[in-house]
């Protein structure tokens, strides 16, 4: 009866007090959490559903297309062999596996893009084989990739333990869905490609150097009175990047040109213990996280808060660190509604509900959070690995 009376309340709840999120686990799992509120900034997060074996050996990403139920889940297996896995999600999120491709592994970002829905194919990232690969959808046992791309360069980079070569982190479409962009942590550069709708096909532009030692990883477009501008966090130099951008490179190539770096601490370096990881942008404000600052006591970690000048140029002033709750905050994103925040503590391997205020881009409270066990290790590839909002 005590969980038929749960049911009901949960079903009878207004949209607005309960929310599913999706996350995923370096171990194995991947979960379907349900946060209700009992107002604004107290509430609980459970685990809803998980689906233990349906991402390969270590998930790494997740990126969720609502509009058709789907979750895909990227697997990052270093055994050589790995899964692009997708599920199909109820009306209550509860996931199941629809479909899954092998791939090679070592992948740690994926998305959708192509066709005449731009979502036709979907392209991963593998951080070690410094490759990219296109597949397309719907995925089977018997995929096999579209293209694949493999990056080198002739030395090291200025930080050889973390740029060895090159190291695609993440691709994901321009707001013309023409181009993809990938962020290249080894090879400090993010590499541009135009897109086939038809074939899937990817064409590379000329690449949009960063700073040295930069390292980019992540990154958001956002349209300002002075132009398009792209934002790229760095998660070697612990910085963020603003970067000017046009349509009119050589071919009609989207380009990037840099215009202003800030670091992720405002008024100090990063450290090489650092490691920046997420980029989101919500109205005039950025949101990047530090992992291993441990600005806010053991294990407590920073979230940097940017407020951008969206009427202007786009320029970024840094305003404060604020609590991520978690130790090595690898994901986070902001509600659609932008006024609560999910942070995935990696190492803590915690789930963290933060409220945000809209108005000033302030974080906090804190207003319920869930540890998913097993915790990660000091510094390790291991613990939560991703989180998203399903909405
Ligand atoms: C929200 O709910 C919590 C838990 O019931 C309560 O402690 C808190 O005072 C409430 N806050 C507001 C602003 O009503
Ligand atoms: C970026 O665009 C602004 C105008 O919006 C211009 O002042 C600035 O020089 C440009 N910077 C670069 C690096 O292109």
């Amino acid at each position: 009866m005590w969980s038929t009376a749960l049911v009901l309340a949960s079903g009878l709840a207004s949209p607005a007090l309960a929310a599913k999120l999706i996350a995923s686990h370096f171990s194995g799992p991947v979960y379907t959490l349900d946060l209700s509120l009992t107002n604004a900034t107290s509430g609980t997060l459970k685990v809803a559903s998980q689906v233990n074996n349906g991402c390969g050996r270590i998930p790494s990403w997740i990126t969720i297309d609502k509009a058709s139920n789907s979750v895909y889940c990227f697997d990052e297996s270093w055994y050589g062999s790995g899964v692009l896995a997708q599920f199909a999600a109820d009306d209550q999120a509860v996931l199941t596996p629809k479909a899954s491709a092998p791939t090679l592994g070592n992948t740690v970002f994926g998305a959708l893009y192509g066709g005449d829905d731009d979502k036709s194919f979907v392209i991963t990232a593998e951080y070690s084989p410094s490759t990219i690969t296109t597949y397309k959808l719907p995925l089977s046992a018997s995929s096999k990739p579209v293209q694949k791309l493999s990056f080198t360069m002739p030395k090291p980079g200025p930080r050889p333990d973390r740029q060895d070569k090159p190291h695609p982190h993440a691709a994901f479409l321009d707001p013309t869905k023409e181009f993809m962009v990938v962020p290249d942590l080894g090879a400090d550069l993010t590499r541009i490609f135009k897109i086939n709708k038809a074939t899937g096909e990817l064409t590379a532009c000329p690449t949009a150097p960063s700073l040295s030692g930069d390292g980019p990883r992540h990154g958001e477009f956002l349209e300002t009175k002075g132009g398009l501008r792209y934002y790229s966090l760095n998660e070697v130099a612990s910085s963020v990047g603003m970067y000017n951008v046009t349509y009119e490179g050589e071919g009609g190539c989207l380009t990037l040109d840099l215009a202003q770096t800030l670091s992720t601490f405002g008024d100090r370096k990063g450290q090489t213990t650092e490691k920046a990881a997420e980029l989101r942008i919500a109205g005039d404000f950025l949101y990047a996280s530090n992992r291993n600052d441990q600005k806010f006591g053991k294990e407590l970690d920073s979230l940097a808060i940017f407020r951008l000048d969206t009427a202007g140029d786009g320029q970024m002033t840094f305003q404060e660190l604020t609590n991520s709750h978690g130790f090595f905050p690898r994901p986070f994103q902001i509600n659609k509604a932008g006024d609560l925040v999910a942070i995935g503590g990696q190492t803590t391997a915690n789930v963290a509900i933060v409220a945000r205020d809209a108005a000033t881009g302030k974080l906090g409270p804190l207003v319920a959070n869930i540890n998913l066990p097993p915790r990660g290790t000091n510094g390790g590839e291991d613990g939560l690995s991703a989180v998203l909002w399903y909405e």
